[in-house]
């Protein structure tokens, strides 16, 4: 079978044995792993075009691997679905949806089981870091509660999280990596027996008779909780530029779903959109999936996500465009390519600074968006609803797992009629230090000693992290003022043991050791990304904390941490620069350079999709804006923008956007009205409650 496109060896995860199923994609026989996504077996054959638009033809696939967007749809089956929700199954028949997909024929006598009705005290809507610490606490009291999830496994996006955590180690497992915190917490969350989890259920509406309605593994379900958490995370943004229709444009979670979660190297050459944390992290999680990443831009003078972050993208060879976002995607169906330009500190592109990249995929992560419905609908049937995660506000998963226990907290404390805040106000205190956003970027510690060993920490910016500090045997490590966000300094009497540099999830600290030899101290870097192995020889250029050059040198030593999934790889260099040395380059200069004539669009940037359900233009929109009109169930009514199979789940905030942009207050902008349901779900679901 073709599997160029599956990985096979990866430094964090595991790859499971291939069990092998075979299915259909347009008459070919393909081989699939047992209970993939269809997306995900299609992608992994080499297929990432899943059909064609129906009203201009141009080629459609996946963007969200959610659930959220409707761009990955073909027909399985015989039936439309969403290719990122529905697992193949053997000899399933799936083909391409060319235009309009056509509803089955279907006289069969439909069978009208009753449906299921149940009560819960408190319904938990999504597995994530939030909804799975919420349900710890409520276990703890042993509350019985629901806990649904739209996945076929606990975690949500911990599942795709292969880095270390920040944070504090006490309070969110700071120094583990988000997938094993997501086990964790889900085997926590197996001890309680009063917390019930429906995994593959979608909440499809909250309906004013105080009722949700789930959908179980393809059965309807009515569910009447007293109390409800929104724990469902969020939805990505997505961007406005000419060629943001072709194929090949992913969301970041998209990106991490493919590569972290089901092995699956959909692109050879990315070009990554947002310097925030997720797309910092997103192209650090490329490289280990042996993906070449082109470049990325952000709009900013400073990325927006942690520096250390930042850096150690840079350090492995992946150049940053700050003041720079993209002008074009470019090619027939698919990115071929992308231009980007600099822009001024209006946003405006500056001509004759644009530059074009060959790439076959660009990843979008330029923000998330709350995914509110649950707590707009319940509030307005009168359920008391929480929310916690990025669901209540978007932060680090850090942040979300101790919001989530807060808000169990709360709950279990209201359920038992309880009067006052149960929360300590500790929890606010850490709970606000682990949502806190970078601060300032300091100076270098003074150091001047040049004998013994000891940590040099290229971790400058105030962060909400301090494994560092807490894993240090010697308790050589501390924060300036002992807080969380303050930056660490080493203060002590190292004994070299490399634990902190283990830990440290910004692979922000080497160490310098003068012991053997004065002159030619030996420096220790961390390493994780061994699918590009590193061998005793291998001479590599070493850079400082800017990526700049310090010279070539020979690979000392490399030494396995097979529990810690990285390798300590040691350099003996002049005593000059030992301080310095912050890292070495993996990707050369070549994968990033950009073509000699850069690709200038034809098209202007109105011209760019802001429905992509219904290839409605930024410009149709902008028109109708200036004709007066900022109720979003108007523009929807004239232009259809926002009536696509996603229900607005894309454009809306885009849309919004563009009126904030047009000089609209916020407080002059009617929404779109909501209407059931949240997501689409064949009819013949609702009179049924038959399992078939
Ligand atoms: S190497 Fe060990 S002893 Fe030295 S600062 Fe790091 S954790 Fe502490
Ligand atoms: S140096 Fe310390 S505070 Fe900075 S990222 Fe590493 S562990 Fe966190
Ligand atoms: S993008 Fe889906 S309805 Fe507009």
């Amino acid at each position: 079978m073709v599997n160029d496109n599956r990985i096979t060896t990866h430094p964090i995860l595991s790859v499971p044995e291939m069990d092998e199923i075979s299915f259909y994609w347009n008459g070919t026989k393909l081989y699939a792993r047992r209970g993939e996504m269809i997306s995900s077996a299609l992608i992994a054959n080499g297929i990432s075009i899943f059909g064609h638009h129906h009203k201009d033809g141009g080629a459609q696939g996946i963007f969200c691997a959610n659930g959220q967007c409707a761009k990955c749809s073909v027909i399985a089956n015989g039936v439309s679905v969403k290719s990122c929700m529905v697992a193949v199954t053997e000899n399933m028949i799936v083909h391409s949806v060319e235009g309009l997909a056509t509803l089955p024929a279907d006289d069969a006598p439909q069978s009208f089981e009753p449906i299921e009705h149940l009560s819960t005290e408190v319904l938990i809507i999504g597995g994530g870091p939030a909804g799975l610490s919420a349900a710890i606490e409520l276990g703890k009291k042993n509350i019985p509660a629901l806990l649904i999830d739209d996945k076929n496994a606990l975690g949500g996006k911990l599942v795709l999280q292969t880095h270390k955590f920040f944070g504090s180690e006490e309070d969110s497992r700071a120094g583990t990596r988000g997938h094993d915190i997501g086990k964790l917490l889900a085997e926590e969350v197996s001890g309680f027996s009063s917390i019930e989890v429906w995994l593959n259920s979608t909440a499809v509406f909250v309906f004013s008779d105080r009722k949700v309605g789930i959908l179980k593994d393809g059965v309807y379900k009515i569910v009447s909780p007293k109390r409800i958490l929104n724990a469902a995370g969020a939805r990505e943004k997505f961007l406005r530029f000419p060629g943001n229709n072709l194929a090949r444009i992913y969301g970041a979670g998209a990106f991490q779903t493919l590569v972290n979660r089901d092995l699956v190297r959909p692109t050879k050459r990315l070009f990554i959109i947002g310097g925030g944390n997720v797309g910092l992290i997103a192209g650090y999680h490329a490289l280990q999936a042996g993906i070449e990443v082109v470049g990325l831009v952000e709009a900013m003078p400073v990325c927006g996500g942690y520096k250390v972050h930042a850096d150690k993208l840079m350090r492995l060879g992946v150049p940053i465009y700050t003041s720079h976002s993209i002008l074009c995607a470019n090619g027939e169906e698919a990115v071929e390519s992308i231009t980007i330009t600099a822009i001024d500190d209006k946003f405006k592109a500056i001509t004759g600074t644009e530059k074009t990249f060959t790439c076959d995929t660009i990843l979008i992560a330029v923000g998330l968006d709350p995914l509110s419905e649950f707590t707009i609908e319940a509030e307005a049937a009168g359920i008391p609803i929480d929310s916690a995660g990025d669901a209540l506000e978007i932060a680090e998963a850090s942040s979300a797992m101790f919001n989530g226990k807060i808000a169990g907290l709360k709950i279990a404390s209201a359920l038992a009629g309880e009067t006052g805040n149960p929360v300590p106000d500790e929890w606010y205190a850490k709970a606000e230090a682990l949502k806190a956003h970078p601060g300032i970027v300091k100076g270098y510690q003074n150091n001047t000693a040049e004998e013994g060993v000891f940590p040099i920490i290229h971790c400058l910016q105030e962060i909400p992290c301090n494994p560092c500090t807490t894993v240090c045997p010697t308790n050589s490590i501390n924060t300036e003022d002992g807080s969380l966000m303050a930056v660490p300094v080493y203060n002590g009497s190292c004994i070299g043991c490399g634990k902190c540099l283990l830990i440290c999830p910004g692979l922000a600290i080497t160490l310098v050791d003068y012991r053997k030899d004065s002159e030619l101290p030996t420096v220790s870097l961390v390493y994780e990304v061994s699918n590009h192995e590193i061998k005793v020889g291998d001479e590599l250029p070493l850079v400082d904390i800017d990526a700049a050059e310090l010279g070539t040198f020979a690979v000392t030593a490399v030494q396995n941490y097979a529990k810690q999934h990285s390798q300590i790889v040691r350099f003996a260099v002049p005593k000059g620069i030992a301080k310095q040395v912050a890292g070495f380059v993996i990707q050369s200069a070549e994968v990033s350079a950009s073509v000699n004539n850069a690709i200038i669009p034809e098209r202007l940037a109105d011209d760019a999709m802001i429905c992509l359900c219904e290839r409605v233009s930024v410009g149709q929109v902008r028109s109708l804006i200036r004709s007066g009109i900022s109720d979003l169930n108007q523009i929807k009514a004239i232009t259809r923008a926002g009536m696509g199979p996603c229900g607005a789940k894309t454009c809306e905030v885009m849309i919004k956007g563009l009126l904030r942009e047009e000089g609209i207050p916020v407080t002059d902008v009617v929404p779109n009205t909501k209407r059931p349901l949240f997501i689409e779900i064949p009819l013949s679901k609702f009179p049924d409650g038959s399992v078939k």
